[in-house]
């Protein structure tokens, strides 16, 4: 999954990396897919959100996939005559995206009246990250193998069957089909902390699961300005210190994805040492205090999210200082920042 930029990671520097290592790229966008095909890279691509109309002229058959949701997509393919290999995405309990079951029957029957080339069968799983019940999940695999073994008794087996998003990857071997759909864990985290536990609760222990994060997240202090004891720091003066401090401006704010959430919240990495965020965090700027840290001037680089010493800030601590996931942490990445891949 290189969707929503590579999860942050930048789509190209990551698409480049995983050259020759995926069956497919999986994107949301015909706009993402459209940035992989101006790349010329080889590995062919799914799309996996909606398509406008418009959009079937621009892709390429011979490289782009497309996931078929709906009856409406299926007519314009067919009036259209675009030949593009579809995946169809079945419903099985998210009730997000997929042909409701009653309908699957009508859609393969279109499909192949029109001679479209179906390729692939998918669904998605709504209940796996927030809990450590699998119960929904076991459900949404036998309905998907109930449905499989429908579609192809019409069709003959399918090229690409898939269901499973990381947390299934770690947890559930029976719904890999033959392609599994790598998103969080292709970047080194769990999905969720109900992942790791259920993982754990089946292996009695996790180190067998070796997720590193990929990418860290860095920038400098710009000015080190001392303040006086009582001075309030930001706007809405939020935080006000409690004896004469030193306080440090970072280039960084809610603009580039450092949630504004973590106004008086946030922590970074200087020199191997926490600095609190203090005040809010602005549209481009923060500021954290360096009191503790006295030699911490302007130019210092500044570790927002990634390791520095022996202390680490992960997307993991971000999400819970935020109330989010590390995957909105990770995904909001501001794409105008560069990416350095090292
Ligand atoms: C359809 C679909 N498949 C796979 C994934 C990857 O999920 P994960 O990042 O949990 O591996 C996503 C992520 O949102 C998705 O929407």
């Amino acid at each position: 999954m290189v969707k929503a930029n590579a999860y942050g990671h930048g789509l190209l520097e990551t698409a480049r990396l995983l050259e020759g290592q995926a069956d497919l790229f999986g994107v949301h966008s015909a706009m993402e897919a459209e940035t992989l095909l101006k790349a010329g890279l080889d590995t062919p691509i799914l799309v996996m959100g909606p398509i406008l109309p418009h959009q079937f002229r621009f892709l390429n058959p011979a490289r782009v996939h497309l996931t078929v949701t709906s009856r409406e997509t299926l007519e314009y393919l067919r009036d259209g005559g675009f030949s593009y290999p579809l995946h169809l995405k079945v419903e099985t309990g998210t009730n997000r995206q997929g042909v409701p079951e009653a309908e699957v029957p009508e859609a393969v029957g279109t499909i192949r009246r029109c001679g479209l080339p179906l390729v692939g069968l998918s669904t998605h799983f709504a209940n796996i990250e927030d809990t450590t019940d699998h119960a929904y999940a076991q459900g949404q695999m036998e309905r998907f193998e109930t449905l499989r073994a429908a579609v192809e008794a019409e069709t003959g087996p399918l090229q690409y069957l898939h269901m499973a998003c990381s947390a299934a990857i770690l947890l559930f071997p029976a719904s890999y089909g033959t392609l599994v759909r790598a998103g969080i864990s292709l970047y080194g985290y769990w999905p969720s902390r109900e992942t790791k536990l259920s993982w754990i609760q089946e292996h009695g222990r996790e180190d067998e699961v070796a997720l590193r994060p990929a990418l860290a997240w860095k920038t400098f202090i710009s000015q080190v300005k001392a303040v006086p004891k009582g001075a309030y720091i930001g706007y809405g003066c939020t935080h006000r210190v409690t004896r004469p401090s030193r306080i440090a401006v970072l280039p960084v704010g809610y603009f580039d994805g450092y949630d504004r959430q973590l106004s008086n919240r946030g922590v970074v990495l200087i020199r191997g040492q926490r600095a609190p965020v203090v005040g809010r965090v602005c549209m481009n700027l923060l500021m954290v205090d360096v009191t503790d840290l006295p030699e911490a001037g302007a130019g210092e680089p500044v570790t927002l999210l990634g390791r520095d010493g022996d202390e680490e800030v992960s997307a993991d601590t971000l999400a819970e200082m935020a109330g989010t996931i590390n995957y909105e942490i990770l995904a909001r990445l501001g794409a105008h920042i560069p990416r350095l891949v090292v």
